[in-house]
């Protein structure tokens, strides 16, 4: 078992004989210890370290020890939170909201072909909230400032995109396209690379580059652990033999990336300490701004108990990077 602080919420997450993955919240509901500091025994069970209560995978009370035979306490009054979740590719989905709205969330938003196991994994974490980490990551503009290297970028050397974006169910997609010179690399798939790069609430990118038969997926996806903490992981899939030979270049690449953008992060946290006004300007800011749209009209639909309708209509961005 292990603990996990997910959306300030301490998470326990457990391995069932089955293989599947639970999630209990973190703390014992008699005093309080953490139950990831007690036991799973082989029934399944957690056992608090503190008292010796124990309870079961629905997060049920099934033994108290300290009481007597003749006393007669329900124990099915007592339950631990538990949270929906579901492993998928490598990674662990969890419903952290209304547990009765479970069931209306898309728990994963994998495409069926992608792989059981990640190719490659890489995990950060970025000083700032879960908002300011999506559109730091979703930002076109910050290319050349903030990943210049003499191999890839250079900040004196724009490029003016265009881009054609459609509304998903829980986003918006950059329609598949070339990719841009900076994209050379993606030809080792095979002549004329496309690529489709979608974003999915709460904090879901997936980028799909193919070409002939060949597939990568590049899976972003930003926890919130705390209000000024967020979590990055990073996963490549492909199923193909020749890439294999680049793994570590390919993850050297991604670190160096994801590094560069966790500084600029870190160095904006010193503005944002003030508490300024922000902007965000068309179209290089637009997808931040449907973020925002987006998370805002999905809340409200919640609030109201109907369907979330997508707001965002299909348009052209153009920007220079
Ligand atoms: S605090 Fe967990 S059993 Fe008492
Ligand atoms: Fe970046």
């Amino acid at each position: 078992m292990t603990s996990k602080m997910i959306a300030g919420e301490p998470i326990l997450f457990l391995r069932t004989k089955t293989n599947q993955v639970v999630a209990l919240r973190d703390i014992c509901p008699h005093r309080g210890i953490p139950l990831s500091c007690g036991l799973l025994l082989d029934t399944g069970e957690v056992e608090c370290c503190y008292h010796g209560w124990r309870f079961n995978q629905e997060g049920h009370c099934t033994r108290i020890p300290s009481l007597t035979k003749d006393q007669d306490f329900d124990l099915s009054r007592i339950r631990v939170r538990t949270y929906p979740c579901l492993e998928k590719s490598g990674g662990i989905w969890i419903f952290m909201g209304d547990e009765k709205n479970a069931a209306l969330v898309p728990f994963s938003y994998l495409p069926e072909a992608i792989p059981s196991k990640p190719s490659l994994k890489l995990r950060m974490i970025f000083p700032c909230s879960v908002d300011h980490a999506v559109v730091g990551l979703m930002d076109p503009a910050h290319g050349p400032f903030i990943h210049q290297s003499w191999f890839w970028r250079n900040k004196n050397v724009l490029h003016e995109k265009q881009k054609t974006f459609e509304p998903t169910p829980l986003g918006f997609k950059m329609v598949r396209h070339a990719p841009s010179k900076n994209g050379r690399a993606y030809k080792i798939l095979g002549p004329s690379p496309q690529t489709e790069i979608s974003f999915m609430l709460p904090g879901v990118r997936l980028e799909t580059i193919s070409a002939l038969k060949k597939t990568i997926w590049g899976l972003t996806t930003i926890t919130p652990i705390t209000e000024t903490t967020s979590e990055i992981h990073h996963l490549m899939y492909w199923k193909f033999r020749g890439l294999s030979i680049f793994k570590p270049l390919i993850y050297l690449l991604a670190k160096t990336f994801l590094k560069q953008d966790q500084r600029a992060i870190t160095l904006q946290q010193k503005g944002l300490a003030f508490n300024p006004s922000l902007l965000l300007i068309n179209d290089a800011d637009t997808q931040a701004k449907w973020y925002y749209k987006i998370k805002k009209g999905y809340k409200d639909a919640r609030d109201q108990k109907i369907p979330f309708v997508n707001p965002l209509k299909s348009c052209i961005l153009k920007w220079m990077s």
